[in-house]
């Protein structure tokens, strides 16, 4: 399982370039402007957002509330949500230092759930298209592969039982630590497909048995080592004749009212504000790119020499994760939500 300074380890300064490489870069550059402007005039926005629905979804346009359920059994806290007339099961697994209740927002029925914007609007896409969820939290840090999946397995069974879901289709979603485990339970439980984020499965170390689920990767290609690892899983799944599908996900520049428009409980002079601090500080550059991941930069330092954001300290992680998202190098998205259900709905037959 990789740890998040594994995880970082990626991230190293450029080097500076040399100089007969300089003419190339700038020809490549050039190139690259050309595309892209064309491409903007072409699909009327920039292209590192195309297939994104929304970035704004503080206006999440739907009746959906936050209703969950929250269960502690065998050892570990369990979180779920049951729309009307459900149509499938969605099971859930975080990232390293995650926990179920990262999916649902804080309410009377969950008073200790964090409500992270990406992990939200996961759950808020999957009620929409009438997913029952069922989020689990792992036993450590991250999750394990040995009698932590026996654990999963049993309660997902329960849980399925306990709902009168057994007819229904069931899926799963994992990111980084929990794309591991999906990618390993999916061999033992019966999943219609999976998704697996920011990770590049399980697939070396394990047996893929025939009628392994279809197989969607939703990923990063800035963390370069991974999207190799998962172009070389995709094909040996392939070569197996199952289904496969990468969703690759691209930084793009923060905007002054982007973590206000996507973090309910952040108002948008406080995001105003933080955007300028980030500006200043040269946190991102003239185009409001992120010049390095949210977990790297001293942004925490900054803001509080600013006396902003001492009141809402718990919001430091909603904030830290759409900077990482911006940057795209690792983090949970739900920026791909309809092509993700798009996956899990075209496989239910
Ligand atoms: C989970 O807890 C239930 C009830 O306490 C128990 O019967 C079951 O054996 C446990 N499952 C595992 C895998 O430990």
């Amino acid at each position: 399982m990789p740890s998040f300074s594994n995880v970082m380890g990626g991230l190293r300064p450029t080097k500076p370039y040399h100089d007969t490489q300089r003419w190339r870069a700038v020809a490549l550059a050039s190139l690259v402007l050309v595309l892209v402007t064309t491409t903007i005039i072409i699909k009327g926005k920039p292209s590192s957002l195309s297939g994104v629905s929304n970035l704004k979804s503080n206006s999440f346009h739907s009746s959906i509330q936050f209703q969950p359920s929250v269960e502690f059994m065998n050892g570990t806290n369990l979180i779920w949500q049951v729309p009307e007339s459900p149509k499938a099961v969605l099971f859930l697994a975080h990232g390293c230092n995650g926990q179920a209740a990262n999916f649902w927002d804080k309410s009377p029925g969950c008073p200790n759930c964090v409500g992270l914007p990406e992990e939200r609007l996961i759950v808020l896409h999957a009620l929409e298209r009438r997913f029952a969820v069922l989020a689990v939290s792992s036993l450590e840090r991250c999750w394990s592969l040995g009698r932590e999946k026996e654990n999963v397995k049993w309660i997902i069974k329960w849980w399925i039982e306990k709902n009168k879901l057994e007819k229904l289709p069931a899926t799963a979603l994992g990111a980084s630590s929990g794309g591991y485990f999906v990618s390993a339970l999916a061999a033992e439980i019966k999943f219609s497909s999976i998704t697996i984020m920011i990770a590049e499965g399980q697939f070396d170390s394990m047996e893929i048995p025939e009628g392994y689920p279809p197989t969607l990767f939703v990923h990063m290609p800035k963390d370069r080592t991974r999207a190799e690892l998962i172009r070389m899983n995709m094909e040996a799944l392939r070569q197996k004749g199952i289904p496969v599908k990468e969703i690759t996900c691209l930084e793009f520049p923060l905007a002054p009212k982007l973590l206000s428009d996507r973090i309910p409980g952040l108002d948008q002079t406080l995001a105003v504000r933080l955007f300028e601090v980030f500006r200043e500080k040269e946190f991102i550059d003239k185009n409001g790119y992120m010049r390095n991941d949210g977990r790297v930069i001293p942004w925490k330092q900054a803001v509080k020499q600013r006396n902003l954001l001492l009141k809402k300290h718990e919001l430091v992680n909603h904030i830290e994760e759409e900077l990482n998202l911006a940057f795209a190098y690792h983090e949970m998205t739900s920026l791909r939500s309809d092509d993700i259900f798009e996956w899990f709905e075209s496989h239910m037959n």
